[in-house]
């Protein structure tokens, strides 16, 4: 083999395809389909590292679509540091436009692309993150095969305007159905309105789950340090581009790996900062399925011990009032971090993708702007993080703090006798189907009083675990002024929602779940000092439901993967990865290289 390019000590392992002499059949075959579209044979024997370019962005995935412009900046860094580039494309995964849910490709693209890094001449990788789940499927990728590898975000989308407003991605959403529910707007109005929201190219540009995502990615160190925030279409995203095409062929001579970056520390720190930052719930689904893959230790109790004090910091939609543009301003997640780090709240030598510790990166970040983001001493909101419920109900599901209205705690939390608990009549929907076609029956008698519960919505059952938790009430009590009732489900909701529900129940009703059991009328008991979310139902009524109970909530698959990833998934405190997936840890290192393809 030729000299290895760096100070790398082991071998890169694009050599044993590219340039094996013990085996040159294999070599002849490797390289020759390689040069047939114009890379040379010195190129590709030349000890340089060949460094691959995950690519989301297509015109499928418009959130991630100005990544097909990025490549070639980040190429251009590659080319400069002395690598040789080689996109590929990876499985789309759109967050709003695949039915029924991208929850239900995450794990998909994650198998590809575990395939696709394992199984070609891949040294380093650049990952290109954006849009909610391709940030967690990448990552989780990376941490399976253990390669080099370095995140970059396509930036978020501009800020939204309708008549002198910030119109938030998303956010607008759940904010013109109302309006529409209440007559004061029209169809036409309604998509007027939240078109406003989309104006550039980019992700969501609310605290939805492609910010909180993009931002984790930064906070764990994967991506460079000021990089998450930077909106898609600025100068300023090409440069870094640029630079992380640059940083990932020092990384890949350094050998500096996933496994040096993901610590348990690393996550404490996102944990931390996805407090701060108002993040999505999204976010412990997503960061627990990363850290499985990597073998670190982290489960939901870690979110409340380390997340649930921290305070809001970060002033955005759906919790705030600003958008990705005021973000990067006001100095993004070094800004945030900074803060944390003076206070002592971060791990801070936790290694990051250049080499530096988050310390050492973050060293005076300031902010730049202190109504964007608040300092540690005047917060948005005290104790942001995200609480984990238990009881009868489920064994854990979360809620999100920092999204408890006024009104909301108004009506439910501030009862004299019986402060930060609330009890109501259970109103059962069995999927976002049900809900739609009876929600505004009057006759129903929902009031609010009621407790609005959603079933059938989890990694099984949906299948993927859809968004369809934050329920808006019926038309007539949101005219009565009432704009949130308690919800509780085993589905997930939309980051960019601002509804303080109880979701993310495990285990979901599909596999007997205590949300099986539960009828509509039941009385349910919240109580956030306890932490406890109960059916006031005896166990004897209980255990006969139990019996009883024979009714399948798992619908028929529609497509071979969903009857695949029904089989294979897990349940969301443990991350909804294929159980069966986790063994399989830097393989990269662990199983050496695949076998010969002839
Ligand atoms: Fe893709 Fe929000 S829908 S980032
Ligand atoms: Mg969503």
């Amino acid at each position: 083999m030729t000299e290895e390019a760096g100070t790398r000590r082991t071998p890169l392992r694009s050599r044993a395809w590219f340039d094996n002499p013990d085996n040159p059949d294999m070599t002849a075959l490797y390289v020759e389909r390689y040069l047939n579209f114009g890379l040379s044979l010195e190129e590709l024997q030349s000890g340089k590292p060949i460094i691959g370019i995950a690519q989301t962005g297509s015109d499928l995935s418009p959130c991630n679509r100005h990544h097909l412009e990025l490549a070639k900046r980040v190429r251009e860094g590659i080319r400069d540091a002395g690598g040789i580039a080689i996109e590929f494309p990876t499985h789309p995964i759109q967050e709003t436009g695949k039915r029924p849910t991208a929850g239900l490709d995450r794990n998909l693209a994650y198998l590809s692309l575990v395939e696709t890094l394992y199984g070609y001449p891949i040294d380093g990788v650049v990952l290109t993150i954006g849009c909610d789940k391709t940030t967690p499927a990448c990552l989780m990728a990376a941490a399976t095969v253990n390669i080099p590898a370095i995140a970059l975000s396509v930036g978020p989308m501009l800020n939204g305007w309708f008549k002198g407003e910030r119109t938030g991605s998303g956010t607008i959403v759940w904010k013109a159905r109302e309006m529409l529910a209440a007559g004061e707007i029209d169809y036409k109005g309604f998509i007027q309105l939240v078109a406003s929201s989309a104006p550039s190219t980019g992700w969501c540009n609310t605290m939805g789950t492609a910010t909180t995502m993009n931002a984790m990615a930064e906070a764990l160190g994967m991506s460079l340090p000021g990089s998450a925030a930077i909106p898609a279409p600025y100068r300023d995203r090409a440069e870094c581009a640029y630079r992380t095409g640059l940083q990932i062929v020092e990384m890949t001579l350094a050998d500096r790996k996933p496994s040096d970056v993901l610590t348990r520390e690393a996550f404490l720190n996102a944990i931390r900062v996805n407090s701060a930052i108002g993040g999505s719930t999204n976010a412990p689904i997503h960061l627990n399925a990363i850290a499985r893959h990597i073998g670190v230790e982290l489960t939901l109790e870690d979110w409340e011990s380390y997340g649930a004090d921290v305070p809001l910091l970060v002033n955005l939609q759906p919790a705030g009032k600003y958008l990705g543009e005021d973000f990067y301003r006001a100095g993004g997640v070094p800004a945030v971090m900074g803060e944390l780090y003076r206070a002592g709240l971060l791990h801070n030598d936790a290694l990051t993708v250049n080499g530096r510790t988050i310390g050492e990166n973050i060293g005076t970040a300031e902010i730049e702007d202190g109504d964007v983001i608040r300092p540690l001493a005047t917060p948005l909101r005290p104790a942001a993080g995200l609480t984990v419920l238990s009881g009868n109900l489920f064994d854990n599901a979360v809620m999100k703090l920092s999204v408890i209205s006024d009104e909301f705690r108004a009506r439910y939390l501030s009862n004299p006798d019986d402060p930060g608990a609330f009890e109501g009549t259970a109103f059962v929907f069995d999927g976002p189907e049900d809900y739609h076609h009876r929600i505004d029956d009057p006759s129903l008698g929902i009031d609010e009083n009621s407790i609005l519960i959603m079933r059938g919505a989890g990694p099984v059952g949906y299948p993927g675990g859809a968004e369809v938790v934050n329920m808006r009430p019926p038309v007539a009590l949101i005219q009565a002024g009432v704009h949130a009732l308690p919800c509780l489900g085993d589905g997930r909701q939309s980051g960019t929602s601002g509804s303080p529900s109880i979701l993310n129940a495990a285990p979901e009703a599909a596999v007997g779940g205590g949300l099986a059991l539960v009828r509509t009328g039941d009385r349910i008991r919240i109580d956030l000092n306890t932490r406890s979310a109960n059916m006031l139902v005896s166990d004897e009524e209980l255990a006969q439901r139990r019996a009883a109970l024979g009714i399948d909530y798992v619908p028929e698959s529609q497509t071979p993967w969903q009857e695949i990833h029904r089989g294979l998934v897990g349940q969301f405190d443990g991350g909804a990865v294929f159980e069966s997936a986790v063994k399989y840890q830097r393989i990269a290192q662990s199983k050496g290289l695949p076998r010969d393809s002839h």
